[in-house]
């Protein structure tokens, strides 16, 4: 009963969004969220590159791409990571140094990897798992109370840039495979837009986020 609410909630969030979507075709939305200043946020990346490349495109397909990803949503993960409420291994070594840096800092870094482009990746072509991936990203399992990823993720994987919903087309498929083990295990749980990620992902089996992950990697308009 719990769950299935908690289902009807997401569907309901997820409708609501569309449709505001849909209202907004053609027209200009306003600019809500303050940009940060790239070139300041150049200057503040050094000790980064190793995992994530000097324009965010990362090589170790565990790593995060962190190119053309919006500024929303990169702001908001590196206070968390600052902050010690999203914890990882290799991301601990930098965390010292995160917090020598203000909001504003944090806002000038994402503004610098806002603004480069995600290579594309190349989904593995297994039948099977193509399948799959494609009818959950897009529609869902209404019986698994699996929400369709394209209400907030977007049809191309591009997100909600005003809403802070993080881009995940072309993302590295180890890093989206072991992300959604670990909201799935609520080991991922920074922030109140984690719980969604908890809800949905406690749904997904192995096979499933495999799918998933091989269908986003690939995913480009
Ligand atoms: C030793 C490798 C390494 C270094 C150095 C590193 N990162 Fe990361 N970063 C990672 C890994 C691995 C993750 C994924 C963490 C997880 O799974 O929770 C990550 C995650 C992130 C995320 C979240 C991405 C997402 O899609 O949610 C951001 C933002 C980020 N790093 C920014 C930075 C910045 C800025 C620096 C430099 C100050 C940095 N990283 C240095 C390895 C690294
Ligand atoms: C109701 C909106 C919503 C729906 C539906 C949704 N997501 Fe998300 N997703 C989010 C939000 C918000 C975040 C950021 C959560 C956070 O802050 O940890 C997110 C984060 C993610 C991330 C982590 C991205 C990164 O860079 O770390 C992945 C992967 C992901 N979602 C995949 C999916 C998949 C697969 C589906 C469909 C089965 C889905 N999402 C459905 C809103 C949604």
């Amino acid at each position: 009963m719990k769950y299935s609410l908690l289902f009807f909630a997401l569907l309901g969030l997820s409708v609501g969004l569309g449709a505001a979507d849909d209202k907004s075709k053609g027209i200009q939305m306003p600019e809500t969220f303050i940009s940060g200043d790239p070139d300041k946020g150049s200057a503040l990346v050094e000790s980064c590159v190793a995992c994530h490349g000097v324009d965010g495109n990362s090589i170790s397909t565990d790593w995060p791409k962190l190119a053309g990803q919006n500024q929303k949503y990169l702001l908001e993960e590196l206070k968390h990571f600052r902050d010690g409420e999203r914890n990882n291994v290799l991301m601990m070594a930098v965390i010292p140094y995160l917090q020598t840096l203000s909001d504003q800092d944090l806002l000038d870094i994402a503004a610098f990897y806002s603004k480069y482009n995600t290579n594309v990746g190349q989904a593995k072509n297994d039948e099977e798992l193509l399948a799959l991936g494609t009818q959950l990203y897009r529609f869902g399992d209404i019986k698994k109370q699996i929400p369709a990823c394209t209400s907030c993720h977007a049809v191309y994987g591009q997100g909600n840039r005003l809403a802070g919903y993080p881009v995940i087309a072309g993302q590295q498929i180890g890093y989206l495979t072991s992300t959604l083990k670990a909201y799935r295990s609520k080991e991922r749980n920074a922030g109140e837009s984690s719980l969604v990620m908890q809800a949905i992902a406690e749904n997904l089996s192995d096979y499933e986020i495999d799918a998933l992950a091989n269908y986003m990697h690939g995913l480009y308009e």
